[in-house]
């Protein structure tokens, strides 16, 4: 359906309104976005599934919104955003955004939309990954409108605090993040600016010490931990099954001899993917020096629906919008 107004879009018409102060701008909002179908794409990376459970559930709560995952598309030359709404789900990764994620902003083409938005998943650190996306945004005339953060199951067993949730646990962190998808779906709907509240728990009790290890961790993260050879193993409980193989988005993952090769020329997302969705727990990750790896005494944590196949899923993505 064409306009007959000439606004250049619907956030120039929503200033308009707003400018005018009219008593019905949020009616008139509404009734525009719906009659004028606005469209949403929701990019979205997930390691064991929480982000993906974020990403879906967000997708039934907006009208004309797409899911595309981000692992799928990243392999493309030319990646061009079409929604008038872009949003990016994903798992906070050593305090900030993953390697697939920020690979992706580095290639994306974002022009021809609007408003942007970031959900990041995590099991409960300060998250300092939006102003990396804000940045990329930037060089393209962007910004991010809206930032969120929401907290549920730690998916990573070297830590030694971690612990597999009990069902009570998880049905807490879904009724948590169902009441966060209301406020970011009316966010979202309404085109407004929102930042969430980024802090979380800290390393330790002393202020400079948080200070290097909030900005070593990050660029650990994505300048060495994909590249470190050796990370994982599996042990005598490898039955051969190659479900790691398959749940594995970077593709560092190969069979030979019915055992998995942890390809040394292949960087890692450090997604943990394979780590948790091994059925018999087989997969380790080796201790160094500077710190212990408690994988062989703790459990395993994929989203209680998620499935491999899911995961694996996003992989595969055949982009007709590119
Ligand atoms: C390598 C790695 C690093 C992580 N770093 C953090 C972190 O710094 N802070 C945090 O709160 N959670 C961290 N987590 C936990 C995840 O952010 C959290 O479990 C997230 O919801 C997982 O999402 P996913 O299931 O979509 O992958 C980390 C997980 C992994 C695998
Ligand atoms: S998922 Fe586990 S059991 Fe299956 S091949 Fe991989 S390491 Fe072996
Ligand atoms: S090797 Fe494991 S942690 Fe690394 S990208 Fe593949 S599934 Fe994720």
């Amino acid at each position: 359906m064409k306009s007959n107004f000439h606004f250049k879009n619907k956030k120039e018409l929503g200033a308009v309104l707003r400018t005018y102060s009219l008593p019905t701008v949020e009616t008139l909002i509404k009734t525009y976005n719906y009659l004028f179908s606005m469209t949403t794409e929701i990019y979205y990376f997930s390691g064991t599934g929480n982000s993906l459970y974020v990403a879906k559930e967000l997708q039934k709560l907006i009208p004309e919104a797409d899911l595309i995952p981000i692992a799928g598309v990243l392999k493309s030359d030319n990646i061009k955003t079409k929604g008038d709404n872009v949003g990016f789900v994903f798992p906070c990764h050593g305090l900030t955004i993953p390697i697939p994620v920020r690979e992706f902003l580095k290639k994306v083409n974002v022009k021809s939309s609007d408003y942007f938005f970031a959900i990041a998943t995590r099991g409960g650190t300060i998250f300092r990954g939006f102003p990396i996306i804000d940045k990329f945004l930037n060089k393209q005339g962007k910004s991010l409108n809206a930032t969120f953060v929401i907290n549920m199951s730690m998916n990573d067993p070297k830590l030694k605090s971690f612990t597999v949730p009990t069902k009570e646990e998880s049905k807490d962190i879904e009724i948590n993040v169902q009441q966060k998808l209301e406020v970011i779906k009316k966010t979202i709907i309404h085109q407004e600016n929102y930042q969430d509240d980024i802090s979380g728990v800290t390393f330790s009790r002393f202020g400079l010490f948080n200070y290097i290890l909030e900005r070593l961790i990050p660029f650990l993260v994505h300048r060495v931990a994909g590249k470190v050879k050796n990370y994982f193993y599996s042990d005598s409980k490898c039955t051969g099954c190659g479900i790691c193989e398959k749940v594995c988005p970077s593709q560092k993952i190969t069979m030979e001899d019915n055992k998995p090769l942890w390809q040394r020329n292949v960087d890692c997302y450090m997604c943990y993917a394979c780590l948790n969705f091994c059925p018999t727990e087989a997969i380790q990750i080796y201790s160094k020096i500077y710190m212990k790896s408690y994988t062989p005494e703790r459990g395993r944590y994929p989203h209680p629906y998620a499935t491999a196949d899911d995961i694996a899923g996003q992989k595969w993505f055949i982009n007709f919008i590119v």
